[in-house]
């Protein structure tokens, strides 16, 4: 299999149009058998829910190449299950588990050759995604629906090594109190847009949403969970309903405890305490983890001891470790890496 002539390392975080993507329609209260296709193009009816309210869920994962030349995908079935877990949110069918693991798989094999190699620091980002396609007028949730999963290469995350980067504390929510947080649905991100391009006006790297609530607590960033450190090294990550479960965040919490004899504790997290921790990081399939330099409150700078110039010892090993479970060179826990060639 010849890959793509690509500069690897400079590819971006942008979409390229890749061979094949799979669908599966559900009509008349079924999935069908679903396939592989080569159009990138959708074409819907004008009053299809997706347009007129917004049904849509989605996932974010990553195929890579490891040490040994495999092709692999890290812990799919967790995003196979918080799919299904986001669809029950909104009302939709959700699409089965093995079916889910199954598309994933074609996608990644029909598309091999855009596959990065290994040490690239590259990857190849599989979105798999799920929108009413049957039209609607009233609102209610409609009755067709469309299960879809396109790839694309997408560069290292970190160009010359990461950078702490500097986040402030938003104005606006994320979620509703009891309402679409802990799933990952489009209209999640549709709204915090607003927000994010503000923080950016303003020189920030990213948000800190907090608790809707009471906005007391920490929850997380537009797209990335938080961890922090604690004088004594332990780690400590915000516990909320709000919260969209990171799979990156799960498996960390578990390298922490199991490969690192690290304590990890879950809990509600105050904007109040941040100045206490000695490292802060943000977690997500995107970067595995991204050192935080500092935390601003509406002009109160909070700086972690770790600084503006590197990641700090307790997140750089668990990026160490997680990364290494990833690419094959430290053993992973059974069943987090799908082989697929
Ligand atoms: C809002 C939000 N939080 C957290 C995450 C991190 O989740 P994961 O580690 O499963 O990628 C993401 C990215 O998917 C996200 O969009």
């Amino acid at each position: 299999m010849e890959k793509k002539n690509l500069d690897w390392e400079n590819i971006g975080f942008v979409y390229r149009e890749t061979d094949k993507r799979y669908v599966s329609h559900y009509k008349d209260g079924q999935w069908d058998e679903g396939a592989l296709i080569s159009d990138s193009n959708i074409v819907l009816n004008e009053c299809a829910g997706i347009f007129q309210y917004c049904q849509e869920v989605f996932e974010g994962l990553k195929a890579y190449t490891t040490e040994d030349g495999s092709i692999v995908t890290f812990r799919p079935d967790q995003n196979a299950e918080r799919m299904m877990n986001s669809a029950v949110g909104l009302e939709m069918p959700a699409f089965p588990k093995e079916r889910f693991l199954d598309a994933v798989d074609q996608v990644v094999r029909a598309n091999e050759a855009w596959v990065p190699p290994y040490g690239s620091g590259a990857s190849l980002y599989i979105r798999p995604y799920m929108f009413a396609s049957g039209s609607v007028i009233g609102v209610k949730p409609a009755d067709e629906y469309q299960f879809r999963v396109l790839c694309t290469p997408v560069g290292p995350y970190f160009k010359g090594g990461a950078k702490p980067i500097s986040i402030c504390v938003s104005d606006f929510d994320r979620a509703a109190p009891r309402g679409t947080g802990h799933i990952k649905a489009g209209l999640n991100y549709a709204m915090s847009m607003h927000a994010g391009m503000e923080a950016h006006r303003k020189g920030f790297d990213e948000n800190m949403f907090l608790d809707p609530g009471s906005r007391r607590y920490v929850e997380e960033t537009g797209g990335a969970n938080f961890l922090f450190v604690t004088k004594d090294g332990e780690v400590v990550t915000p516990k909320s309903d709000s919260i969209l479960p990171s799979i990156t965040r799960r498996s960390l919490i578990y390298v922490a405890e199991h490969y690192l004899g690290i304590k990890v504790t879950e809990r509600p997290v105050e904007l109040a305490e941040l100045g206490d921790f000695t490292e802060c990081g943000v977690c997500g399939t995107a970067a595995v983890v991204s050192p935080v330099g500092k935390v601003v409150d509406h002009g109160k700078e909070i700086c972690f001891p770790s600084g503006m110039e590197k990641m700090g010892p307790v997140i750089q090993k668990l990026y160490d470790t997680l990364t290494g479970i990833q690419m094959g060179r430290i053993e992973a826990p059974e069943g987090w890496i799908r082989k697929i060639k």
